[in-house]
């Protein structure tokens, strides 16, 4: 079976329609309010997700001979429209300056994107990011719904945490049919993981992993060594044990 497909069937098993699962009406409207930084993060989130159809095209184009990176793209490309989405109701539903997420703000954040577009990464590079950046949103939408007094946005980034892991999974699961292709994609996959940058900085200052984010650098590591069999961490001490002898 392709790598794709297990997630295919993993998407199709969790998704949450919008409508039917959070529940609008329910929202504590004033409690949200009093939230005024969660809401600012949540903005930044919603302009990230609605940058995707930027954004994966251009991975496709770099990884177009890969079905199953075509294939875990279209899932992301899907799932993160649902996020949007998401996060825009949300955020026009508590009142939270309607404007930030309207058509206009949302293509100045792209514009800023293709502005500042740098030359791409080798193809096992980007792969690395994002996967990378995939895990590191999951960690940002469970620490916000841990946070969040809310009732309806804590269901919310539930469901969008979970989603998260899932996309980070099926990323880790195309790293490592590199590595099974290839066993030197290992290194270069190491390398690129060390250096790792959150795609979500494309379009907004503050990016959605804070550096000392010690949960998410763990679970990084662990995604690498799983797709790699050695974790970045590892791979450091390993070099710098290397230039010591
Ligand atoms: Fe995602």
């Amino acid at each position: 079976m392709s790598v794709y497909e297990s997630h295919l069937a993993s998407a199709e098993q969790a998704a949450w329609p919008l409508d039917a699962t959070i529940a609008w009406d329910a929202i504590d409207v004033a409690l949200a309010r009093r939230e005024e930084h969660i809401l600012a993060a949540l903005h930044d989130a919603a302009l990230i997700e609605g940058y995707l159809p930027v954004f994966a095209p251009r991975l496709m184009q770099l990884l177009w001979d890969d079905l199953d990176v075509t294939a875990v793209l279209s899932l992301e490309l899907y799932e993160g429209l649902r996020h949007y989405t998401a996060l825009k109701r949300y955020l026009r539903a508590v009142g939270f300056e309607p404007a930030v997420v309207s058509e206009e703000r949302m293509i100045a954040a792209r514009e800023r994107a293709l502005a500042e577009q740098r030359e791409p990464g080798s193809p096992i590079a980007e792969l690395t990011n994002f996967a990378c950046s995939e895990l590191f949103a999951a960690y940002f939408f469970l620490r916000l719904s841990r946070e969040t007094r809310e009732p309806v946005l804590r269901q919310l980034l539930e469901h969008m945490a979970r989603d998260e892991f899932r996309h980070a999974a099926a990323g880790a699961d195309l790293l490592a049919k590199r590595v099974r292709l290839d066993p030197g994609a290992a290194d270069e996959i190491l390398r690129s993981a060390q250096s790792f940058r959150h795609y979500g900085s494309d379009v907004v200052d503050v990016p959605l992993a804070t550096t000392n984010d010690f949960e998410a650098i763990a679970a990084m590591n662990r995604m690498i060594r799983q797709a790699c069999g050695v974790s970045p961490t590892q791979h450091i001490q390993e070099r710098l044990n290397a230039r010591s002898i």
